[in-house]
């Protein structure tokens, strides 16, 4: 086969953000405020400290302030839930982004739950993850699902009818993923750890999606001619930063596939972004409508 279609995810992300950033510079140049994003880190993960040093990077690029909170590895579960609740109640704070994982001795779902579902610009909260369920537009969908849905879009992917393969089931991409790719009218397949045999699903795919972390998982031979290969892993191998597609194996059949890094990475930052923007527009909108005089 020749060689495949490169889903460049940082290019469409840089042609992406222009956008975002001239509709904030004209919001705030019709005298509204900045949008704004609190960042909030527990512990000193180093891939963690990257990642949220990369939004917030991100974030100062198109004008949309940060607020950076960084917290002992050691807090407790209630801190966190009154940190939360100050950045809930804070009209300058649109979005508000957990960093996750947390330390095991935080309880993840009770932190979720704190976040105002308005400014859950994640996605990850119940009532977001139920507006996904309900195809629902005026939630929030997670960051990376939402950035590799644009991605395929901008390439021309079809969904409709196609078999979309997802390994991985969980919450933060593979299951809200699969309920994304049902609103485009894919039949959608969810392989995970107790998957019997996943050869014989992946080998079925029209677009296959591996986002489990692990390196080397989807092997050249696990794949049909033809597929449209999106690789959400990240991991470091002997210094280097790959995904979870063995990429010089499966480049040969594949007919598009996205690099790593350059492919879904930039694609869900850009995700945080449009979901900070949408937050902020509908925040906006609210306050001037209370404000409005009769
Ligand atoms: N950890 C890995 N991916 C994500 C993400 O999209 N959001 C948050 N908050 N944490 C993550």
């Amino acid at each position: 086969m020749s060689e495949p279609l490169l889903l460049d995810g940082k290019t469409l992300s840089q042609k992406i953000r222009e956008e975002i950033k001239g509709e904030i510079e004209k919001l705030v140049g019709a005298g509204n405020r900045r949008p704004g994003l609190a960042v909030v880190l527990v512990g000193d993960d180093p891939a963690s400290e990257v990642y949220v040093k990369n939004k917030i990077k991100a974030c100062q690029k198109v004008g949309i302030e940060s607020f950076f909170y960084k917290l002992d590895k050691n807090i407790l579960t209630e801190e966190l839930l009154d940190v939360i609740a100050d950045l809930n109640s804070r009209e300058e704070v649109d979005g508000i982004l957990v960093q996750l994982p947390l330390p095991p001795q935080i309880d993840q779902g009770e932190v979720v739950l704190a976040i105002s579902p308005e400014k859950d610009v994640d996605g990850f909260h119940p009532q977001n993850m139920g507006r996904l369920v309900a195809q629902r537009e005026d939630g929030f969908i997670p960051c990376t699902p939402l950035g590799i849905d644009l991605l395929l879009k901008h390439y021309g992917i079809e969904l409709k009818g196609k078999d979309v393969v997802i390994v991985g089931a969980g919450f933060i991409v593979g299951r809200p993923l699969s309920l994304l790719m049902l609103w485009r009218n894919a039949t959608v397949t969810v392989c995970h750890i107790h998957t019997k045999d996943l050869r014989k699903f992946t080998s079925q795919a029209d677009i296959l999606v591996s986002a489990t972390g692990v390196p080397g998982l989807i092997k050249g031979d696990m794949v049909k001619e033809g597929v449209v290969v999106v690789d959400v892993g990240i991991s470091k191998v002997d210094g280097r930063i790959v995904g979870d597609v063995v990429f010089e194996e499966v480049k040969e059949k594949a007919s598009a596939i996205t690099p790593v890094p350059g492919g879904v990475g930039p694609m869900t930052v850009t995700g945080l972004l449009l979901n900070t923007l949408k937050a902020y527009k509908k925040r906006i909108k609210a306050h001037s409508t209370s404000t409005m005089k009769p």
